[in-house]
């Protein structure tokens, strides 16, 4: 029997029930549940509208329902729509009328939009420490390999010279904006619905601050309609989860690539890879390519929650109860992600000699060169151009710059000198980089501290 069955005079189906049913999903908001649920019942006996001794009863009821969940001894019941009826059920079922008297000046929807934002709001505090782990690993492979050199690249060809730290550091500072966003996220589902009722508000004296205090909300939503029918903040952890897992998967796609024979940059640990049923000298980076793989589906995610939201009316309406799925798939795809990744990086044997063996090829001194002559007053435009001729010679000859001889350069521009061999080195070359935020040694010295700062900033967030 529902719990409206005083309007009805038939179930429906077996089938509609379970169609209809969110329980299967929305259990996991179980604990927002209670909780939302005791602050509603002291804040009706500080209102007067119920007496302070069946609050009493229906806080410590519910203290059992969860206990009981949690001990895995609560038989859900599929007739249940949702996880709210489940443990209103129950707690009617341990203490009788008291427990009757809970849904005073309350709806579910005022109710389960109360649930999703503590469980939100948990959920981004969770990725946001999983974020700041997952940039530790990335800061100590970058401090413990700080001076190798590989070759930057632009459209996948050997561009410039890098610090592999440099390299690292720039996946510190994309999920460093992961955690803004997912702190943005947290900050938009930090705000309480609960005393919206249904889509009015109601006709008791209810108190939202109190109940918003209680559970920890800075703010109550100021609309009751507003309240009970927004889910942007779901749409907000969904994009946030969107884009740092779209994140992950360009690191994993490097991870790809470094690990592979072509590469050999790097090599994962064995408890980070995979080997083949067939082939046995296979050792394959199916972590990676699983996290890859994964932002699909919670770009999916997004994508299905904004089709969801996109033409309905306010107030409540039931397609509201599809926002769960997709937001807690999201998040607990990015989680299990960014563990998997924390340990795929912590665990990965770097191997510079590959990475500087791949950075002596491809003419990596060229943009260098054409400096040279610029700074000796030849205009970079036609420096450009000579250099160019100085690559083209090396091609045929099937040898890089730093092979020419000064007789080889003096032959393109009167402009070279002795010094110019000497400057063409690699180390000469990433050094030079002197800029800001460039790949010079200094400056990535300096980028390293702050981008150790940002991560202690983050920490101390955490911490509250
Ligand atoms: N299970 C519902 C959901 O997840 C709870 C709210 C239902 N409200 C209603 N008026 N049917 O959205």
């Amino acid at each position: 029997m529902a719990l409206w069955s005083g309007r009805f005079t038939e179930n429906v189906s077996e089938f509609t029930q379970r169609f209809g049913a969110s329980l299967p999903v929305d259990k996991a908001l179980y604990a927002q549940d209670i909780a939302g649920s005791q602050a509603h019942a002291r804040m009706l006996a500080s209102a007067g509208v119920i007496e302070p001794a069946d609050a009493e009863a229906i806080v410590e009821g519910l203290d059992r329902v969860k206990a009981r969940i949690e001990a895995g001894d609560f038989a859900f019941d599929i007739n249940d729509e949702d996880i709210h009826m489940s443990v209103e059920r129950a707690l009617i079922a341990d203490i009788g009328d008291a427990g009757a008297r809970l849904h005073t000046g309350r709806s579910r929807n005022d109710q389960v939009a109360t649930d999703t934002r503590l469980f939100a709001k948990q959920r981004c505090e969770d990725l946001m420490a999983a974020n700041v782990a997952l940039r530790q690993a990335l800061v100590r492979q970058a401090e413990a390999h700080f001076d190798v050199v590989l070759p930057g690249y632009t459209h996948m060809q050997h561009a410039q010279p890098v610090l592999f730290s440099h390299h690292m550091l720039a996946y510190v500072w994309m999920l460093a904006r992961d955690f803004e966003r997912l702190a943005a996220a947290r900050t938009a589902a930090d705000a309480s619905p609960l005393g919206s009722a249904a889509l009015a508000g109601t006709t008791y004296p209810l108190d939202r601050q109190m109940t918003a205090a209680e559970l920890g909300f800075s703010r109550v939503i100021p609309n009751s309609l507003d309240a009970v029918s927004d889910r942007d903040f779901l749409l907000d952890l969904s994009y946030a989860c969107s884009v740092s897992c779209m994140h992950l998967s360009r690191l994993c796609e490097e991870i790809v690539l470094w690990s592979s024979s072509e590469f050999g940059f790097i090599e994962l640990s064995d408890a980070f890879s995979t080997g083949s049923s067939i082939m046995p000298q296979k050792k394959n980076p199916d972590f990676a390519e699983l996290i890859r793989g994964k932002t699909g589906r919670v770009v999916g995610d997004l994508v299905a929650l904004l089709i969801t939201m996109k033409a309905l009316p306010l107030a409540y309406n039931k397609d509201l109860q599809e926002d769960k799925e997709g937001a807690i798939d999201a998040a607990k795809t990015l989680e299990d992600c960014l563990v998997c990744a924390a340990g795929m990086i912590e665990t990965m044997r770097v191997v510079p000699e590959a990475m500087t063996a791949q950075a002596k090829k491809g003419y990596l001194a060229a943009t260098d060169v054409a400096d040279y002559l610029a700074k000796k007053g030849m205009p970079f435009r036609r420096a450009h151009e000579v250099v160019g001729h100085l690559v083209l010679v090396c091609e045929q000859r099937g040898c890089d710059l730093d092979d020419l001889t000064l007789a080889d350069f003096k032959a393109e521009s009167d402009l070279f000198e002795e010094d110019i061999t000497a400057s063409l080195d690699l180390e000469s070359i990433v050094a030079a980089r002197t800029t800001e935020g460039g790949t010079g040694h200094a400056a990535v010295r300096a980028q390293l501290a702050l981008a150790k700062d940002a991560l202690a900033a983050d920490e101390a967030v955490l911490a509250g």
